[in-house]
Order: C-alpha cells, then sequence, then structure tokens
C-alpha cells in the first residue's frame, strides 16, 4: 500500500485517534525511558505524530524546541489547532528530505506504515538525521523475519510492514546507532518498540596519556556501575 493510500485512510481516522482514550497515553512512559538517554533538551521531531498531540506535549515539557511531520491532512489539522506555535510539515517520511538534525527523534507506531521496500532506507534516514549522540525511539512489529500486511481498521484499510528484529539490529549498528532499549512492551502482542542512540564523533587525542579523555569516558562504560549496589 502507498503512503498516499496510507494518507487517505488516516484522513477518514482522524477524529478517532484525537478522542481515543488508551492513545491519550499510549507510549508516554516509552518515551521518558528514552528520554534518559538524552543529553538535555535540543530540536525534536515527532515523525508520524498524528492528531492528539501527547508526544509532542511530552518534549515540550522537557524543554525541547519540537517540530512535527505526518502525511495526513486530517491528522495535521487537528495537530495544529492543538499546537499554534508549533512547526509542522505535511510530508511523506519516504521522500522528505531532513533540512537539520535533531537530538531527539519520535517515530511512534507511524514508520510501520512505510511500504516494506523502503523501511531501511527511512530508518537510514532516520539516523542520518539525528546529531551525535541524539536519540530516537520508534515501534515497529515485534517478528522474526521481514512481513507486510494490510487490515481493516474501523472500515479504513491500514497496511503494516516489518523488517524483523534481526535485521532491524544490523541496521541499527549500519547506520551508526547503538541500540539502548528493545521491548514487547503490550506483549503477547507483537508490538515492539526500540530506542537507538547515534554513535557519538570519536574525539582525537591529542595528548599522548592513554587514559580516556572525559568526553570519551561518558561514552563508555564504567565496569564498576554493573556491579550491584552495596
Ligand atoms: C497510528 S498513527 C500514530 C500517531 C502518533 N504517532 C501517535 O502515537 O498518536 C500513525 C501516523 O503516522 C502517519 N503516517 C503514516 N505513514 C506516514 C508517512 N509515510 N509519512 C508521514 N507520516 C505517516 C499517519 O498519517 C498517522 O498520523
Amino acid at each position: 500500500m502507498e503512503p498516499q493510500q496510507t494518507a487517505v485512510s488516516y484522513d477518514k481516522l482522524a477524529r478517532h485517534w484525537a478522542d481515543n482514550a488508551f492513545l491519550a497515553r499510549n507510549g508516554i512512559a516509552q518515551h521518558e525511558r528514552a528520554l534518559q538517554f538524552s543529553r538535555g533538551a535540543g530540536l525534536a521531531l515527532d515523525i508520524g505524530c498524528g492528531s492528539n498531540g501527547r508526544i509532542i506535549d511530552l518534549l515540550l515539557s522537557r524543554g525541547f524546541e519540537v517540530e512535527g511531520l505526518d502525511i495526513s491532512s486530517e491528522m495535521l489539522a487537528l495537530a495544529k489547532a492543538k499546537h499554534p506555535n508549533v512547526l509542522f510539515h505535511h510530508a511523506d517520511v519516504c521522500r522528505w528530505e531532513f533540512p537539520r538534525r535533531y537530538d531527539f527523534i519520535s517515530a511512534w507506531d507511524s514508520v510501520w506504515h512505510v511500504p516494506l521496500d523502503r523501511q531501511a532506507a527511512v530508518l537510514e534516514k532516520l539516523s542520518s538525521g539525528l546529531n551525535p549522540g541524539g536519540v530516537l525511539i520508534f515501534t515497529s512489529g515485534g517478528t522474526d523475519a521481514p512481513g507486510h500486511v494490510t487490515n481493516p481498521c474501523h472500515g479504513q484499510p491500514l497496511y503494516h510492514a516489518a523488517l524483523g528484529i534481526p535485521h532491524l539490529l544490523r541496521l541499527v549498528d549500519e547506520f551508526g546507532c547503538i541500540c539502548r532499549h528493545l521491548e514487547y512492551d503490550q506483549h503477547p502482542e507483537s508490538h515492539l518498540y526500540l530506542i537507538v542512540q547515534k554513535r557519538p564523533v570519536p574525539t582525537t587525542q591529542h595528548n599522548t596519556d592513554s587514559r580516556p579523555s572525559a568526553e570519551d569516558s561518558s561514552a563508555s562504560v564504567d565496569p564498576t556501575s554493573l556491579s550491584p549496589r552495596r
């Protein structure tokens, strides 16, 4: 199913998404976990932001400057009414070129609608759109192998695709990120979310001292921190 068809379905589902009580909480605890890996506020992007604005609210409350992006004009109209001061992009993430880099990117329940043959390219785009140390949270189907399916949702066809966990984790590494967290957060549903972080730019050491600099050590693990607390 092409992204434009997904947009038509979401145009018809927009009101439902804005009013749904489950969706008002969905993903918030997971974003709070992701924010623990973030090195402070900066610029954030909510991809497939939808209509209800709860993730934007969370990011604004943490001091981020936030932008939203969605392919559905109806979803965006509701999002803009809720957040008139936020910059929104009406675009298909598959075609959108990042105008800048971000410190935090959310793609909650959105990029799984991207056609399977374009998902790796979108993941590469999201990874490239992160500043060093930047954090990306996104959802996927928790499958072992790639696959896709189209099912009705409140009378509208919705396409979902998943690359499969092994492929996903290889791509995360290949695109310069480290997986910080992976969880089936709605088990036994196969809803999966990942928190990944862009590798910091390696620092050049100018001294002959073999000890890591303060900046290097912030990205590495202190083995004593893994010991049980006494
Ligand atoms: C399940 S809703 C999730 C909305 C929001 N992230 C939330 O959690 O409330 C999926 C959203 O992704 C958007 N979307 C789907 N495919 C997209 C694409 N190719 N580019 C941009 N947005 C897309 C839809 O229009 C819809 O608003």
